[in-house]
């Protein structure tokens, strides 16, 4: 009979890839990607009031938050060494209108929130986004006339929003709502306003994805929200047009990039980066957050293990950081583990 040993023997030769994998210490000595915590920016939801801290049911374990509360956060975080924020409005029902103009209100919540939190822990960055999707009536981006997103004029409203949330004193603003020409006229407007050293990570590559279904419920725009923003994100089926956006935006003066969703579109981060070279970050949206705890919860995944798992993927793909809701968590277990 033939020897099996033999047999094997013959087709590996001496390559045999299992010799790295034999021990704890070898594994170590020759993993190529590390998570540490400085990949992490942390989104968060501020509600209008004090002292509240309430549960959204789409995303367990994540709270909204009203500014004070937010500022204990921040603090928190700043001391798990978490190096960003990334904050977004759960504003009035009442101050929702039509173009959204409450994005201009020098002190509105998001703004608020911002100086508060800079005012109490000026060693965290905050990232403020400025579509218009928590302003409006309707939950789109955009300003929307006769059923259509109007790009320019919503391109010259973000800019001055833009220009609100650098006075409050964001760190970075980041644009998400895929308008055309915004990064130029955001790197325009905030320097004529003397923000030269505010950054704009662009959220480059923002696809038309069903993974937003929580953060929707998180800043109430899911029941608003009339048709959907296929004319704006990108088609998820589309990998080369999303590099050529990423490409506008980098020529319009773009810092950072960033792909949304994450893990779904880890070949658009590894294209951006090989790309371009700058500074790229994946966002691990609400709905791909929401999954990895709903498994978990149900007992059906090991939450803990699939959550640094993808993170790491991440770090794979070419990507400097992550903005995920699990950034206070993971902080949290990569101090346990040293
Ligand atoms: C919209 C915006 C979205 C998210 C952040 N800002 C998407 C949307 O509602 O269309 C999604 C974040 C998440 O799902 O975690 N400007």
């Amino acid at each position: 009979m033939q020897d099996k040993t033999h047999l094997v023997d013959e087709i590996t030769g001496h390559r045999r890839m299992r010799r790295n994998r034999k021990a704890d210490w070898t594994r170590r000595l020759v993993q190529e990607n590390r998570l540490t915590v400085d990949d992490l920016i942390w989104p968060i939801f501020i509600i209008p009031g004090t002292n509240i801290v309430e549960p959204i049911d789409a995303m367990p374990g994540v709270n909204r938050m009203t500014v004070d509360r937010a500022v204990e956060a921040a603090r928190e975080a700043a001391d798990l060494g978490i190096p960003a924020l990334a904050t977004f409005p759960n504003i009035e029902m009442e101050l929702r209108d039509e173009t959204g103009s409450n994005s201009l209100e020098a002190n509105n919540l998001i703004n608020h929130a911002t100086a508060a939190i800079k005012k109490a822990v000026p060693n965290i960055g905050v990232i403020t986004d400025v579509a218009l999707d928590p302003f409006t009536s309707h939950g789109h981006d955009g300003i929307l006339r006769d059923g259509e997103i109007v790009n320019d004029e919503t391109v010259e409203q973000v800019a001055r929003a833009a220009v609100l949330q650098a006075d409050a004193g964001s760190d970075i603003i980041a644009p998400s709502e895929m308008m055309d020409g915004r990064v130029g006229a955001i790197r325009r407007a905030l320097d004529a306003a003397g923000h030269q050293d505010v950054g704009i990570m662009s959220y480059a590559t923002k696809f038309a994805s069903a993974f937003y279904g929580p953060y929707r419920e998180a800043i109430s725009t899911g029941g608003l929200l009339k048709g959907d923003k296929k004319t704006y994100y990108i088609d998820p089926a589309n990998g080369t047009e999303a590099v050529r956006d990423a490409a506008l935006d980098v020529e319009e003066g773009a810092d950072m990039l960033m792909v949304k969703p994450g893990l779904p579109y880890l070949d658009i981060c590894w294209r951006l980066k090989e790309a371009f070279g700058l500074p790229t970050f994946a966002y691990q949206v609400s709905g791909e957050y929401t999954q990895i705890k709903a498994a978990a919860m149900h007992g059906w995944i090991d939450g803990e293990r699939a959550m640094m798992e993808t993170l790491l993927a991440f770090k794979r793909a070419g990507c400097d950081g992550i903005l995920t809701y699990f950034a206070p968590e993971v902080a949290r277990l990569l101090a346990r583990k040293g």
